[in-house]
């Protein structure tokens, strides 16, 4: 017998109930949790054991679930979590990945019914960003590998098909993006074997918006150097400060030199569900290919990223591959080409578009409108308060749901952060704008109100305010 299943199915269904009822009050009851706790160190070392030989009764497992790993995750579910650009997950997405586990469903390929709700969550995306219906895409984990997806289509527009068996040869690829953008992009043109120091980062205005006669400059100044512009990158609410490049200024330089107009709209994206919003992205639909994750303002759980591209036969070109143990057929199971596999880098792929439809379906488009509109007017309230205190100082303009601020003493805001991450109570992150250390409040969550805001505030300035006296006391 090597069956796994259970032998007592009623047990499970007990357990399984038990683990349903105890995951909706965890989400019920988020805001008495921390926000954020450290792992002890047994805990910590407890992940070090080797591997289990022999069975553990799934009771006692749960138990070490809910002991030791329950309480240590990130904590991006907590409304008073303000770091990085994390997605505060809801409870339908929650709901629906265990309905996706029991589907077990491989969507890399083949003719069922995920990759029919994948393509459908395709399509709402392009609609959502005015893209033609005829724009195909794919999910995959986030927009880091969307982005990758987006330079190899750019790259085979460039290079030819040529590029998929003799490799890069001889020319040398430059693409633009602004100096705010993502890590991810030049992550995406090492990989794709073209080098980071091929990607030229274009300073940016005072709005944090690529500044269009440089880039117009560096793209001539290439060109006369015989290198070959192929792709400009656009940002749609940049990580550090959520600035969004002119998309449609962009769009005119790309087809002023015939190159590929890729937008980088990791979280920037779900504004198209604002009427308020919208407007700041308009030029998006004009893009050759736009990366953007479902886990992040569409409230999706981990993972649920996507990518868009306009020229779908380019797409499946660049990607597909003729092999026999994968080759479509008219009918049957190996029916419904093209595949997801020819799509992107994955074979095996789980059935990520499962939460997204029922998100979508459960809330509607509206209502997640209705968030991103309420974190920004969150935002946009937190840089106004902190604009009127002369402790602090407001380091770029908000342009959408992120608020990066300094403090006008000599406090340490790494420190500061770190202490009111570790003490549970809230989770802003930090950077760096024009090089003055920043805490960065990106207000992603649904949870998230006024209230948590206030919280925030009066938190920082309580820290500073005792630091500010001590560092006096030192210096006299
Ligand atoms: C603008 C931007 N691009 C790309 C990424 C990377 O996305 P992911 O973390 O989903 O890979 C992020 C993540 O925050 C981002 O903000």
């Amino acid at each position: 017998m090597s069956s796994l299943d259970p032998s007592d199915w009623a047990s499970l269904r007990a357990l399984g109930h038990q683990m349903m009822d105890d995951m909706i009050d965890h989400l019920a009851g988020l805001r008495d949790r921390p926000v954020w706790q450290p792992m002890p160190a047994a805990i910590r070392a407890g992940f070090q054991a080797p591997m289990p030989q022999e069975p553990t009764p799934l009771a006692a497992v749960y138990e070490a679930f809910k002991r030791d790993i329950q309480p240590y995750v990130t904590g991006n579910t907590h409304p008073r979590f303000f770091g990085w650009v994390h997605g505060g997950g809801n409870a339908v997405s929650m709901l629906a990945e265990f309905l996706a586990g029991a589907m077990n469903a491989n969507c890399g390929g083949r003719d069922h019914v995920g990759i029919a709700v994948e393509r459908q969550v395709i399509a709402w995306s392009a609609e959502m960003l005015g893209m033609p219906a005829s724009t195909r895409g794919v999910l995959l984990t986030g927009s880091s590998m969307a982005n990758f997806v987006a330079v190899l289509c750019a790259r085979y527009k460039a290079l030819g098909p040529e590029v998929r068996t003799l490799g890069l040869g001889g020319p040398e690829l430059t693409a633009y993006a602004a100096a705010g953008a993502h890590r991810c992009v030049g992550g995406a043109m090492d990989m794709a074997g073209l080098g980071k120091d091929a990607l030229r980062l274009i300073p940016v205005d005072a709005e944090g918006k690529m500044d269009l006669r440089v880039l117009a400059a560096a793209i001539e100044a290439d060109k006369a150097a015989a290198r070959i512009p192929f792709l400009i990158i656009g940002t749609a609410g940049s990580v550090d400060t959520g600035a969004v490049d002119d998309l449609a200024g962009l769009r005119a330089v790309a087809d002023s030199h015939w190159l590929w107009f890729h937008v980088d709209a990791a979280f920037g994206a779900l504004a198209a569900l604002s009427p308020k919003f919208k407007p700041l992205l308009a030029g998006i639909e004009t893009a050759d290919s736009v990366a953007f994750d479902f886990h992040k303002w569409a409230q999706v759980t981990y993972d649920a990223g996507c990518i868009l591209v306009r020229d779908s036969d380019l797409q499946l070109a660049a990607f597909t591959q003729a092999t026999n143990y994968l080759a479509a057929s008219p009918r049957g199971l190996a029916g419904g080409a093209p595949w997801a596999c020819d799509l992107g880098p994955d074979l095996s792929r789980g059935f990520r578009a499962l939460k997204i439809w029922m998100t979508l379906s459960a809330y509607g488009a509206a209502a997640l409108g209705g968030v991103v509109e309420t974190t920004c007017e969150l935002a946009q309230y937190l840089g106004q308060r902190v604009q009127e205190d002369e402790r602090l100082e407001l380091l770029a303009p908000v342009t959408l749901n992120i608020v990066c601020f300094g403090v006008r003493s000599g406090v340490d805001v790494e420190e500061l952060v770190a202490d009111m991450q570790e003490e549970g109570k809230f989770a802003p992150s930090t950077t760096k704008v024009n090089g003055r250390p920043a805490i960065r409040v990106a207000i992603v969550n649904h949870r998230t109100e006024q209230a948590d805001i206030d919280a925030l505030l009066a938190d920082v300035l309580a820290r500073i305010e005792p630091r500010q006296a001590a560092s006096f006391d030192a210096s006299h």
